[in-house]
């Protein structure tokens, strides 16, 4: 089932609660229908509050122990570094629920490059049984959008944004952290559901871009975002959605 569905809600708490409350109904579903949940965690900074309200207030909605858990890109750094994406889920999710290790296949952000990305794909392929070809299908990926529109870390003008035969790669972005692990667009288009979450003012003319915008994805790479068989929930605050036209509010949920 494909499909977009876009929600603004009133500040970025609510962005959190719902993304929470999503996150929980898609893992029931999966595990009633796959028995486990593979789900991609975003990084950055919007999704914490998501991933604490889980671990804090949803704790007993989701059979956790059914649940893989993944990232659509790390940085390369440890996993103790601040700038961690597994580190900021470890210390908002993981680590509250006492997640096991087997549990958890995060992008081994301290190797070298070429190396961590080879490594990602290697688990992809061994916990989805993968042939030559075969792409992963997580039940859910979360994503963020970066001011500049890049969406996991597949920034503007990349040429990852072409990539068709890796399902991760190794990339240097214009960003404090460049050197980054990413899945690559047909990985996250091979989805079920992808939910992404975005709050704030500074967000808006990135969220205008991809929704709105003239057909632009290397500038946009939001915009590569649509999967062939999924379903793409947009959980926006009202201030990342105020630059949307009436008729995507009004539609809007
Ligand atoms: C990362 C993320 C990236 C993030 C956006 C939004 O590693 O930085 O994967 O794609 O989702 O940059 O980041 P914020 O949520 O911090 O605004």
């Amino acid at each position: 089932m494909s499909g977009r569905r876009i929600e603004i809600l009133k500040h970025a708490q609510a962005v959190h609660v719902r993304a929470a409350e999503e996150i929980a109904h898609f893992a029931g579903e999966a595990v009633s229908t796959l028995g486990e949940f593979p789900l991609c965690l975003a990084g950055g900074k919007t999704p914490e509050g998501a991933y604490a309200y889980l671990a804090e207030r949803l704790r007993s909605s989701v059979d956790w122990k059914e649940v893989h858990f993944f990232w659509s890109d790390e940085r390369c750094v440890a996993p103790t570094d601040a700038a961690s994406n597994f580190a900021m889920a470890e210390r908002t999710l993981l680590g509250r629920l006492r997640i096991a290790a087997h549990q958890v296949h995060r992008i081994q952000g301290e190797l070298a490059p070429a190396e961590a990305a080879a490594a990602y794909e290697a688990e992809l392929r061994a916990f989805f049984s993968l042939a030559d070809g075969d792409l992963p299908r997580f039940a859910l990926i979360l994503l963020g959008l970066g001011e500049n529109a890049h969406v996991a870390s597949l920034f503007p003008s990349a040429a990852v944004l072409r990539e068709t035969q890796r399902l991760v790669a190794a990339v240097e972005v214009d960003d404090p952290h460049p050197r980054r692990i990413t899945l690559t667009p047909a990985v996250l288009n091979n989805a079920r559901a992808i939910i992404f979450m975005v709050t704030g003012r500074n967000k808006a003319p990135a969220v205008k871009a991809v929704l709105e915008g003239p057909a632009d994805a290397d500038r946009f790479p939001g915009q590569l975002i649509a999967p062939s068989d999924g379903q793409v929930i947009w959980l926006l605050d009202q201030e990342a959605a105020s630059l949307l036209s009436a008729e995507s509010r009004e539609t809007a949920r």
